[in-house]
């Protein structure tokens, strides 16, 4: 196996915090191993059309370093490489360009920073061509087969609970009920956790598949007896995922309706959407971005392909951080349409530990 000399980076689909992290961790660690790092900006486009940026510097003593002026990278939110949800990717023919302008720069592998479609690609790519390409988990909906979490989750966690307790405060003041959306287009991941961490009053998940009338019935149980003399709450929370398909505003419209004879009740809606893909990454989302980046760093010096390093994960070989696995893309892929299906076993159990809960959110 030839040495490996010069890997590329790129950062694909929805951003999360924590991605800068990994590529700040990746230049550090190759540069340590004496391997040139490049940049690709804007994913899979910059890919297909050539766009590289070198991340890493020869030194006069011979040895390598990071760029001078990128060490903010690991704290900031977004990513500094640009991404896209690039369509042409999902052609073969485009596929093939991808890795001859790879071929072209020098590039020996890559690494892929990004979600389920992200990674669909890193797949296809891996096996097409013949440049070895491994994954990273990164999109704040959790919903990646393979990995106990993604990075950008935690961090966007507690922007989604410090934007409720803020609600809470105001939603206290008023007797009011608020509808908060949160994102998640397949995946309740985030409405679930979020939900039991604020003690939100009820959680709306696409998973669960309800009829629309069936939910506004139940909210509307729910905001009569919260607000009764009996119970006598102040503040309501609801949170519902993007991906349950009554639109927010309507919802909280048809609520208000159905309470409109208990005096001083309100109902508002809030969709939270970007907000809580951006800022800073926490300390998790740094530190697991940090270990899978490693992760990916040793796999490709090893000369393996077609894997994506899964944090706590249960499938897969494990690596030199208990932590941390190889998990064949394929086998990533497939688990990722059981958890997005509800045939997953990891989806069964957190729909079960819901229901368990669900009638303790109400109290
Ligand atoms: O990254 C995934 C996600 O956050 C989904 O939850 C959401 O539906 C989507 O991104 C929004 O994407 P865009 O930024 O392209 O509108």
């Amino acid at each position: 196996m030839a040495r490996l000399q010069r890997i590329a980076v790129l950062t694909s689909g929805g951003d999360a915090p924590g991605m800068n992290a990994a590529v700040w961790a990746i230049i550090k660690l190759a540069a340590s191993r004496g391997v040139h790092v490049v940049g690709v900006e804007r994913g899979y486009d910059g890919l297909i059309d050539g766009v590289f940026q070198d991340l890493t510097r020869e030194l006069d003593d011979g040895g390598l370093a990071p760029i001078g002026g990128l060490d903010w990278l690991a704290g900031t939110g977004g990513t500094f490489l640009g991404s896209s949800r690039c369509t042409r990717f999902l052609e073969v023919e485009h596929r093939a360009v991808a890795s001859d302008a790879m071929r072209s720069a020098g590039i020996d592998a890559l690494i892929v920073i990004g979600g389920n479609g992200s990674l669909t690609g890193a797949h296809l790519l891996a096996t097409e061509g013949d440049i070895p390409v491994v994954g990273i988990p990164a999109s704040i909906d959790n919903d990646i087969g393979g990995t106990t979490d993604a990075i950008g989750v935690d961090t966007a966690l507690n922007t989604i609970i410090e934007a409720c307790d803020r609600l809470s405060d105001t939603a206290r003041s008023h007797h009011r009920a608020f509808v908060i959306e949160v994102m998640g287009r397949r995946s309740g991941y985030l409405a679930m956790a979020s939900a039991v961490a604020v003690t939100a009053d009820a959680v709306l998940l696409p998973e669960q598949s309800r009829d629309e009338d069936e939910i506004v019935t139940e909210l509307e149980q729910l905001l009569r007896s919260s607000f009764s003399g009996d119970r006598n709450k102040r503040r309501v929370l609801i949170i519902k995922a993007e991906g349950v398909p009554t639109p927010t505003l309507i919802l909280a419209d048809q609520l208000q309706s159905r309470v409109a004879d208990l005096e001083n009740v309100t109902v508002r809606p809030i969709v939270l959407g970007h907000l809580i893909r951006g800022g800073h990454p926490t300390f998790h989302d740094r530190m697991i971005a940090g270990r899978l980046a490693l992760g990916a760093v040793n796999t490709l010096a090893a000369g393996l392909s077609d894997l994506m390093l899964g944090w706590q994960s249960n499938i897969g070989a494990s690596t030199s951080d208990p932590n941390v696995s190889t998990v064949p893309l394929i086998e990533m892929l497939a688990e990722t349409e059981r958890l997005l299906d509800g045939s997953s076993e990891i989806t069964q159990m957190r729909l079960h530990l819901l229901s368990e809960v669900q009638g303790v959110l109400a109290l």
